[in-house]
């Protein structure tokens, strides 16, 4: 058994890197594809659903496939620094390589809608971070400007080594199932993650590694959907911050992607990220992030469309320790306190 050495050594002869390049990596990737059988029973008709849990990379989230290629090329360019705007985890994984990589880290957020363990990553992770009053769409547009004209390098998803890099979660998926699924339900934000997944499919196709591509299907938050409507949203709301995004980077190449998968974008609510969120964890055992319940709660809203005996496969994108406040906010679990410490009040508490 060959040790995982992260996906630039895994993937290396699908990836823009050569010799000289030097590789910055957490051995990011390899990230578990888990079956849900109880998400497979609410949609039935002998459908098979996995979870691809990209909470488990190094930082939290699937940011570290792109982040992996991005500081890496930067570092081999010569940068000193790097910049982002970030709902959050772009921010944690951008700070965490570019620390590894001996590069300053500047991280622009939106304040007040960052989850809480994100937070605490940048700044733990050391980057210098920036809280500006207003959106994730303004501070991309920031940033963008910023890289055009100080010396920093921007590692947002337009950057096009981070599609590279995630485009490796497609080929994970393939690896396992041995083909592409038939279908791919993903949340979208800033839309990058969507257009990697299908680069990803394409190239292994081309390859011969898999006979099939995916239908892939996007899941915007309902305040924050502009995918679905067609329209920028000015100010986008949703419980799911880290897809509180209103005028996506990758929209046309999001678009191209659902069109020539013959796909669709679909809207989740709140309410529905919240169902799905609580289900994966109190029935599957998987704690994720709100943003990426979307995947699940979208393929619960259009089940009856998904093909019997189909494979489907949902992306979970972070990892819910992201996100402590939502979970105790939103549980509906008991939660007894002020307990006595004794024996019997601690029974009594149990209902015996
Ligand atoms: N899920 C999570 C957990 C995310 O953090 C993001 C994006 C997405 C889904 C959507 O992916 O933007 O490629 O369509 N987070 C970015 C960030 C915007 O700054 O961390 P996308």
């Amino acid at each position: 058994r060959q040790p995982w050495l992260g996906l630039i050594e895994q993937y290396r002869e699908y990836l823009p890197v050569n010799e000289k390049t030097p590789v910055v990596t957490l051995q990011e990737g390899n990230t578990p594809l888990i079956p849900v059988p109880s998400i497979a029973e609410l949609v039935g008709r002998q459908v098979r659903v996995f979870v691809k849990y990209d909470g488990l990379n190094p930082t939290g989230s699937f940011k570290d496939r792109g982040m992996t290629l991005a500081i890496s090329k930067a570092k081999e360019a010569g940068a000193k620094a790097v910049i982002c705007a970030s709902t959050g985890n772009t921010s944690a994984a951008a700070a965490a390589y570019a620390r590894r990589g001996g590069m300053r880290a500047f991280v622009l957020i939106p304040d007040g809608y960052v989850a809480l363990g994100k937070l605490a990553q940048a700044l733990l992770y050391g980057a210098e971070v920036l809280a500006i009053k207003g959106n994730f769409d303004q501070a991309l547009e920031i940033v963008r400007e910023m890289a055009e004209t100080y010396p920093v390098t921007l590692v947002n998803s337009v950057n096009p080594y981070r599609l590279e890099g995630q485009k490796t979660g497609a080929f994970e998926i393939v690896d396992v199932l041995g083909n592409a699924p038939d279908w791919l339900c993903i949340p979208v934000g800033n839309a990058g993650n969507i257009t990697a997944y299908w680069m990803g499919f394409c190239q292994y196709h081309q390859a011969q590694k898999c006979d099939r591509l995916p239908k892939m299907m996007g899941f915007q938050a309902a305040g924050a959907a502009p995918l679905v409507t067609g329209q920028p949203v000015a100010h986008p709301e949703t419980i799911a911050t880290a897809i509180r995004i209103g005028k996506p980077a990758s929209w046309e190449k999001a678009v191209a992607a659902q069109q020539a998968s013959a796909g669709k974008f679909h809207a989740v609510t709140d309410a529905e990220i919240l169902d799905a969120y609580r289900l994966l964890a109190s029935e599957e055992g998987i704690f994720c992030e709100p943003a990426s319940a979307a995947s699940v709660a979208g393929l619960l809203q259009v089940k009856d469309q998904v093909p019997t005996g189909a494979t489907v496969v949902c992306v979970l994108t972070g990892n819910g320790l992201k996100d402590p406040d939502t979970a105790i906010k939103h549980s509906h679990s008991k939660f007894k306190q002020g307990i006595e410490p004794e024996l019997l009040a601690v029974a009594e508490a149990m209902g015996f």
